[in-house]
């Protein structure tokens, strides 16, 4: 038999970008076995991410790299295909075959079920930009991954659950680059879960990018809600843990506020953005909520789980945002008191509402600013780390850590968290006393041989392609 074709693939951005390139991998599984080695590759696949300016430009610096791989690739005598995916694909479409002639293939993230096909039509030769919304399901046309694919990929796994967004606020390119909510139907979710279950993961986080809107169909042919969702994973399947990101405010409906109080598998961590602490800067951002009513669904979330650890997105330097408004947001930050927080400088993108207002800031003011809040939020993420030395939490092992005798896992809080321990124990959950607070990990030392939830023993493949 010849040797199997090699595929590189490199993932941008968000956790969905992560699991849309699993998925890609898995298309393509038939044809192509992935490698970590570029110059190896005989099809590259950027999935690229559209959210800020230098996400987006990323991505034309690799494509330089790319070409001098493709010439090399000629000169031996090979033809290296090169995809770009993704929200840059959806966004640019023939721009980047302009700006890009190396780029054979250029495929949204609603078509990417559609790339084993246009791979061998660009075997054929001549461009090919793929960048409808397409009217089938992509869900629907994806292999599902092999075990030993799931299992490469680690013990913690990705879920998408939704897709898509209608809120459109007036700085984000996410509405248009993924389209509107989709939300996929329960038993799909579960049976996907079910499998990765099988293969040996403990943990999922179900993601969307209006994760807390899901409406998919139930098996009773209703709409259900996030919350019966878990529900129904945390009772059906043999996964541990179970996470969910990214949420909006508007979203956080009272069932999965009592998720958080009543199932237990159900990990106490909460992302749910803000942008701003302003309300003026709310309102011209669209979000459709003032500062007072996210502070109160925090304190809603904080009184059904109270060691719940809250994160947060922010972006600085929104067109007019005033220094008033940016107080307004340091202060927010002192009532809300987060585990950790994302931030991030305003980005206009071309063809969002925000791009064109009036009162864009000045860049070295937005640094400022960025600066500000980017100490007031390790404050406070310091603080919450501080106040977990000498408890006991339970440590979900994902792999070896940096040293020998060492491996690390996440916290319910989702810190990494860093023990000498057998690697044997990777894939299970154990009890750790937090002894030391790194500033980025949480050191500890195992309480028990054995965890009461210990999963089922993993063999954990180590690097390199699946
Ligand atoms: N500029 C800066 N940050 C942005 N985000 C989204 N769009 C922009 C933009 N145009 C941030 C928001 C969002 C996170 C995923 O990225 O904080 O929650
Ligand atoms: Fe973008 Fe989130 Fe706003 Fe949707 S809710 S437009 S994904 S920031």
């Amino acid at each position: 038999m010849s040797e199997p074709r090699r595929l590189y693939i490199k993932s941008f951005g968000c956790q969905m970008n992560v699991y849309d390139s699993h998925r890609m991998a898995d298309a393509l599984a038939r044809d192509y076995r992935e490698t970590d080695r570029p110059e190896d590759a005989d099809l590259i696949v950027l999935n690229t991410c559209h959210i800020r300016e230098k996400a987006a430009e990323k991505i034309y610096s690799e494509l330089g790299r790319i070409r001098r791989l493709k010439s090399a690739a000629k000169k031996e005598g090979r033809r290296l295909l090169v995809t770009v995916a993704g929200c840059v694909a959806q966004a640019e479409g023939e721009e980047i075959i302009r700006r890009a002639p190396a780029v054979d293939i250029v495929v949204g993230p609603q078509s990417i079920h559609r790339l084993p096909e246009l791979v061998a039509r660009a075997k054929q030769g001549g461009a090919i930009v793929e960048t409808e919304f397409p009217v089938e399901d992509k869900f629907d046309h994806l292999a599902p991954p092999s075990a030993r694919a799931t299992r490469a990929r680690g013990v913690a796994a990705f879920v998408t659950v939704q897709e898509g967004c209608d809120k459109f606020c007036t700085f984000c390119v996410v509405p248009y680059t993924r389209g509107s909510e989709l939300s996929r139907p329960v038993a799909k979710i579960v049976e996907e879960i079910e499998h990765l279950a099988a293969a040996g993961v403990v943990e999922v986080t179900l993601i969307g990018q209006n994760v807390n809107a899901y409406h998919g169909a139930g098996p009773d042919g209703r709409a259900w809600s996030l919350a019966c969702l878990i529900g129904q994973i945390a009772a059906e399947t043999e996964i541990a843990r179970i996470r969910y990101t990214t949420s909006h405010p508007r979203d956080m409906r009272a069932d999965l506020i009592a998720a958080h109080r009543d199932i237990e598998k159900l990990m106490p961590y909460l992302h749910l953005p803000i942008q701003s602490g302003s309300d003026r800067v709310l309102a011209a951002m669209n979000r459709r909520h003032s500062r007072d009513e996210y502070l109160e669904v925090i304190a809603r979330v904080r009184a059904a789980r109270p060691d719940i650890a809250l994160s947060s997105d922010f972006i600085v330097g929104f067109p007019g945002e005033s220094e008033d408004d940016f107080a307004a947001t340091l202060d927010l930050v002192e009532a809300a008191g987060f585990a950790q927080a994302f931030s991030f400088k305003y980005s206009p993108r071309p063809g969002t509402p925000g791009a064109e207002m009036d009162g864009q800031i000045p860049d070295a003011l937005k640094v400022e600013r960025l600066a500000r809040l980017q100490q007031a939020l390790e404050r406070h993420r310091h603080a919450f780390n501080a106040a977990l030395r000498g408890r006991r939490l339970d440590v979900l092992f994902e792999k070896p850590g940096r040293f020998e005798g060492q491996i690390v896992g996440r916290s319910p809080y989702l810190q990494p968290v860093q023990v000498m321990g057998a690697a044997r124990r990777i894939g299970t959950v154990a009890p750790v006393e937090i002894t030391e607070i790194g500033s980025n990990s949480l050191f500890g030392e195992l309480i028990e041989p054995v965890s009461a939830h210990a999963a089922k023993p993993l063999a954990l493949a180590t690097a390199g392609g699946a």
